[in-house]
């Protein structure tokens, strides 16, 4: 096969150059950018709100930049600020995304969130690559509390391939619709809210979130909402109030059978909610408590002997903490280095560059705290009718576990 010659740079027009070495992605309406101004001793990073038209991006030294210079342009491009400086555009990962947010709740870290998500080992089909009963219901997980909308965002990111597609114009109306003034959700055109109320009836996948706070809820829903204009938002029903009267309705509805995949608890004192959640939870899901304190966990292992719960601990896995070194760019849980080649300061004019490889100084400890996961057994079955099992003090050697 011939394949076309490539032609010479110097032939491109302006034009067809900057195509070919543009990323690809122009930025719309309604998306959100990370900025990156030129600073004067570092650069200064920008989280913006979603982009429209008529708006404007007000930026640090006191500049901003008309978010109708940004519409339209190529990401990693360069538009100039109001005061001349450059100003790069970057598209906010998930991650950063969180971390650059304001927020009402202590959020579950990024890298943490990727973690529990991790040990979920959600593995969902896409629709139509299984036979299945187009009547079976959808998996449906539950986290309480929503908080910030970090983890939310995380399992929903996970969820997403397992639903149907939008189309490009209900994700519009999602994104740019305004709230109800007087009630929970937003203000959609009676088109749009039948579209919406028939996707949502069409869901393979669905992460039920809920909060006592209403003020975290919206803010949380706001949050997700805006993110790559309402990609996961779909995916997720956000419920407001108590944990109790939400899932025990649920089961009447269901005459007691339960109906959770998987369910995640964030909160304080997590056993005194967490009856009518392992009710609902199907054999084998599996119930993930994440507690700042490894105290808590052991709290909560005592209150689920003592009353006979029908869950058995797999694991508790402590998270590691991190540093960041700017707080603006996520580092997924590594040690950031820096890696650079410079000429060293004072050297002589004819000095040759040197590597310079190091960790960061990080100037802010992030994530940490435990993780327990339990697992949902028969209620007649549970292996929490064994006794107490009584530690061993004689030391493994090493050679001994290393037998077969
Ligand atoms: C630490 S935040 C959760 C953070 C969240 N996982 C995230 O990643 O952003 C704890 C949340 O639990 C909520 N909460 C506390 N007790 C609750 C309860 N009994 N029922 C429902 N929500 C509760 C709080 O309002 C708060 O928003």
């Amino acid at each position: 096969m011939r394949l076309p010659r490539p032609l010479a740079p110097g032939r491109l027009s302006p034009l067809r150059l900057s195509r070919q070495y543009s990323s690809g992605h122009t930025v719309k309406e309604n998306d959100v950018l990370f900025l990156r101004q030129q600073g004067t001793n570092f650069p200064r990073w920008h989280l913006t709100a979603p982009l429209r038209p008529e708006s404007r991006v007000r930026l640090a030294y006191g500049a901003s930049v008309n978010a109708s210079d940004l519409i339209g342009r190529n990401l990693l491009d360069v538009v100039p600020d109001s005061s001349g400086r450059d100003v790069v555009l970057h598209e906010p990962s998930m991650a950063t995304y969180i971390i650059n947010s304001a927020r009402q709740a202590t959020p579950i870290y990024p890298h943490d969130a990727n973690t529990i998500v991790s040990l979920l080992d959600l593995n969902l089909p896409r629709p139509g690559e299984e036979d299945e009963d187009a009547n079976a219901p959808p998996f449906e997980i539950f986290e309480a509390g929503t908080g910030m909308g970090s983890l939310t965002l995380h399992l929903a990111r996970a969820l997403h391939a397992a639903n149907p597609p939008t189309t490009p114009a209900l994700r519009n109306s999602l994104c740019t619709a305004h709230y109800q003034l007087h009630d929970f959700g937003l203000d959609l055109t009676p088109e749009d809210q039948a579209a919406f109320d028939s996707y949502r009836a069409s869901r393979r996948a669905v992460l039920h979130t809920l909060d006592r706070n209403p003020k975290h809820s919206r803010a949380a829903h706001k949050l997700i909402r805006q993110f790559r204009r309402s990609l996961y938002f779909p995916t997720i029903d956000f419920h407001i109030g108590s944990i109790d009267e939400y899932l025990t309705e649920r089961l009447t509805q269901s005459d007691g059978a339960p109906f959770l995949s998987h369910a995640i608890l964030d909160l304080p004192s997590a056993h005194e909610n967490a009856v009518p959640v392992i009710q609902a939870l199907k054999p084998n899901g599996l119930l993930i408590l994440f507690k700042p304190s490894i105290s808590q966990i052991g709290d909560f292992q005592a209150w689920m002997k003592r009353t006979n719960q029908p869950v058995r601990f797999e694991r508790v896995i402590e998270l590691a903490v991190s540093t960041t070194a700017d707080g603006v760019r996520d580092t997924g849980g590594g040690r950031e280095w820096d890696v650079k080649t410079v000429i060293p300061r004072g050297a002589e004019a004819d000095a040759q560059p040197v590597q310079v490889m190091r960790p960061k100084v990080g100037d802010r400890v992030v994530g940490g705290g435990f993780v327990a996961i339990l697992r949902r057994y028969h209620a007649k079955a549970s292996p929490e009718a064994e006794p107490v099992e009584e530690e061993t003090t004689s030391q493994v050697t090493p050679e001994a576990k290393s037998e077969p």
